[in-house]
């Protein structure tokens, strides 16, 4: 009796750990099942980044506005279910949805080959450029990439500016901060001679801060630069759905519009 209950036993758990492995693996595999049994997708994102997504007071209410929210609204539309926002540093952002806390990323997040060894990326939806931003009053001084030999160059921790800065600026200390409202205050106090932004975000914070400037030159990167919508590995039907509602979007117009009337909003607001 002692040996056929044991038996029976480790057969239980055996049968018990292959359902375990089997719905495992099944419920990592599709990220649009999950996603529709919880009818919510909760979007990792920094929202520090005007105008894809940056906080403000709507109806006395702070809110995040721009145009990834506004993808992020057309993507739950689609899939037919809540769209939760979940707010984090840039450098958590990808992590977020490695570990499963959150289910996809829309960050103004740059499509980059060695991201996407790790994570699924939709179809790209804007295609930006990196631009330096300075002080007015330091016009004269700093206007080519030679002059930044023996500056510090502030950059977002976690994103590919980061990258680009070393790469680019070899001569100039590069300094990276959590928080874009910081690299700004420190720009403004000159801690830093200089912040790499991609274009539109170089532009919304210069149209709220007339003290600043974008350098008139262009910086080289062997890094492509496309945002595009971050996801778990191996989410096929998730990312069909996903580039559908891209497609749409861009070829529209749509997406380009959003871009611009999120700019328009974030400075107005000032
Ligand atoms: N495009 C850059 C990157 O992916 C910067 C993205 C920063 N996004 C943000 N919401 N702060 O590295």
């Amino acid at each position: 009796i002692m040996k056929f209950k044991s038996i029976y036993r480790f057969a239980t758990i055996c049968f018990a750990s292959t359902i375990l492995v089997a719905c495992n693996s099944s419920s990592t595999s599709n990220t649009l099942q999950k996603i529709e049994d919880k009818g919510k997708i909760v979007v990792a994102l920094n929202p520090e980044f005007p105008p894809f997504e940056y906080k403000t007071i709507v109806d006395g209410k702070d809110t995040i506005v721009g145009a990834d929210i506004e993808l992020a609204k057309a993507i739950g539309e689609e899939l037919g279910v809540e769209v939760e926002f979940s707010s984090m540093s840039f450098s958590n952002v990808l992590a977020s949805v490695q570990s499963g806390k959150s289910d996809i990323a829309i960050s103004g997040i740059s499509a980059t080959e060695e991201r996407a060894k790790i994570y699924d990326f939709s179809e790209a939806y804007y295609q930006s450029v990196n631009k330096m931003i300075i002080k007015k009053s330091d016009a004269t001084r700093l206007t080519s990439i030679e002059d930044f030999v023996g500056t510090s160059i502030g950059t977002q921790k976690g994103t590919i500016q980061e990258s680009v800065g070393k790469e680019e600026f070899t001569g100039a200390t590069i300094i990276s901060l959590d928080k874009n409202g910081d690299l700004i205050q420190q720009l403004k106090a000159g801690q830093l001679d200089g912040v790499i932004f991609e274009e539109p975000i170089a532009k919304a914070y210069v149209g709220v801060n007339s003290d600043l400037q974008i350098v008139d030159m262009d910086i080289e990167s062997s890094i492509s630069d496309s945002y595009a919508v971050a996801m778990p590995k191996g989410s096929t039907e998730l990312k069909e759905k996903i580039d559908k509602v891209i497609t749409e979007l861009v070829d529209s117009g749509k997406m380009d519009q959003f871009v611009e009337e999120a700019y328009q909003q974030s400075i107005s607001n000032n």
